[in-house]
C-alpha cells in the first residue's frame, strides 16, 4: 500500500479551521466539501486515460479523456458523507455506494448494516471517503466488504488520520492507496483522534 500524505498549503489551512471548535456546521460542511476536493485532485492524478479524436473549430487531433468505466465514490456512513459532494464536484458523472457499519457493543467489532455498490465493481477505480482515521477498524471492515463484492482498485481518502489506523489499514489492505491531508499525534482512551476535531459526523450534521 502506498500512503501519501498532503502537503499543500491550503489543505493544512482547511484543516486548520475544521479543528476549531468555533467553526460552525455550515462552514465545516463547506471545509470538508473543499478539501474533498483538493485531496482528490491528487488521489486521481492516475487516472488511465485514452487519446480521442476531437475535431475543434480549428482542425481534429488526438487527444486525453479519461479512460474506462466510472468512479465509484463510497463514502462510510456517516461522516464520508460530507466529502462525496468534493468528489462529484471533479467528476460528476462517479457513481455513488454506501457502507454503514456498527460496532457490536462487545465484541467491538464493526459489523455491515448497509453496502450498496455500482454494478461491474470490479472494474471501477473505488474511492472509499471517511475524514477520520481513527482504530482503522472501520476503514479495514469497509474495504474488506468492497473487496468481498469485487473490488480490485481502491483509494482511501480520510482528511485526518492517527498513527493507529494507519497501521492497521496499510496492514490488512497492503494493495491500496491510502491518501491523509493531516496525520495526528495519537488516538485517546475514547478512540477521538488527538489533537483531532471532535466527532466529525456531529460536526458535518449539527448534531450532538
Ligand atoms: N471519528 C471522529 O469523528 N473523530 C475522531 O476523533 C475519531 C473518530
Amino acid at each position: 500500500m502506498s500512503v501519501a500524505y498532503m502537503t499543500h498549503p491550503l489543505i493544512k489551512h482547511k484543516i486548520t479551521m475544521l479543528r476549531k471548535e468555533t467553526t460552525g456546521t455550515n462552514e465545516f460542511r463547506k471545509i470538508v466539501e473543499e478539501i474533498a476536493i483538493l485531496m482528490g485532485y491528487e488521489a486521481l492524478s492516475d487516472l488511465p486515460t485514452r487519446d480521442v479524436l476531437v475535431k475543434s473549430p480549428i482542425e481534429e487531433s488526438m487527444q486525453p479523456e479519461i479512460d474506462g468505466k466510472k468512479l465509484a465514490v463510497v463514502p462510510i456512513l456517516r461522516a464520508g458523507l460530507g466529502m462525496v459532494n468534493g468528489i462529484l464536484a471533479l467528476v460528476p458523472s462517479a457513481k455513488v455506494g454506501h457502507i454503514g457499519l456498527y460496532r457490536d457493543p462487545e465484541t467491538h467489532e464493526p459489523h455491515e448494516y448497509y453496502c450498496k455498490l455500482p454494478e461491474n465493481i470490479d472494474e471501477r477505480t473505488i474511492v472509499v471517503v471517511d475524514p477520520m482515521l481513527a482504530t482503522g477498524g472501520s476503514a479495514v471492515a469497509a474495504v474488506d466488504f468492497i473487496k468481498q463484492k469485487g473490488g480490485r482498485k481502491i483509494k482511501f481518502m480520510s482528511i485526518i488520520a492517527a498513527p493507529e489506523g494507519v497501521s492497521a489499514l496499510m496492514k490488512a489492505h497492503p494493495d491500496i492507496q491510502l491518501y491523509v491531508g493531516n496525520l495526528d499525534r495519537q488516538l485517546n482512551e475514547n478512540a477521538y483522534i488527538c489533537p483531532g476535531l471532535g466527532d466529525a459526523g456531529d460536526r458535518i450534521f449539527g448534531t450532538q
